[in-house]
C-alpha cells in the first residue's frame, strides 16, 4: 500500500482518531502533558514489554503517540481512552495498554506496535 499522509491540526488536546494504512486501523493520541508525565514515570524494566516512552514517540513531537490499533494478544481493536492506564483497553480478554500503548496488564505479550512514519511538517505525518 501506498503511504498516507494524516492532517493532525483537528486532533485537540486528549483526543484520538483513528485512520487506516494498508487495511490497519491506527490510533492518532494528542496526549496530554499528565499522559505523557504517566508514560514517563513508569520504571521501564518492571514493563512487560520493556520500551521507553522516549522510544515510542518522535523527539520533539512528544504529545503525538502513533501506533497500530491492534491487539497483540489475538488482534481485536482495542479502544482508545479506556482502561486502568489512561490509554487503550482490549474488550476481548481484557488487555490493558498505557498512554504510551505499552502493555500493562492482561493476556497481550506486547506493546501495541508503531508503523513507520514520520513528521513531514508540524502538523502533518506521513505513515508508511
Ligand atoms: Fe486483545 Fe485478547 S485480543 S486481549
Amino acid at each position: 500500500g501506498a503511504p498516507i499522509e494524516v492532517d493532525l491540526s483537528p486532533i485537540a488536546e486528549g483526543q484520538d482518531i483513528k485512520v487506516f494504512w494498508r487495511g490497519k486501523p491506527i490510533y492518532i493520541s494528542h496526549r496530554t502533558k499528565k499522559q505523557i508525565e504517566e508514560a514517563r514515570a513508569v520504571n521501564v524494566a518492571s514493563l512487560p514489554d520493556p520500551q521507553s516512552d522516549e522510544a515510542r514517540v518522535k523527539s520533539g513531537h512528544d504529545q503525538w503517540l502513533v501506533v497500530i490499533g491492534i491487539c497483540t494478544h489475538l488482534g481485536c481493536i482495542p479502544i482508545a481512552h479506556e482502561g486502568n492506564y489512561d490509554g487503550f483497553f482490549c474488550p476481548c480478554h481484557g488487555s490493558q495498554y498505557d498512554s504510551s500503548g505499552r502493555i500493562r496488564q492482561g493476556p497481550a505479550p506486547a506493546n501495541l506496535a508503531v508503523p513507520p512514519y514520520q513528521f513531514v511538517s508540524d502538523t502533518k505525518i506521513q505513515i508508511g
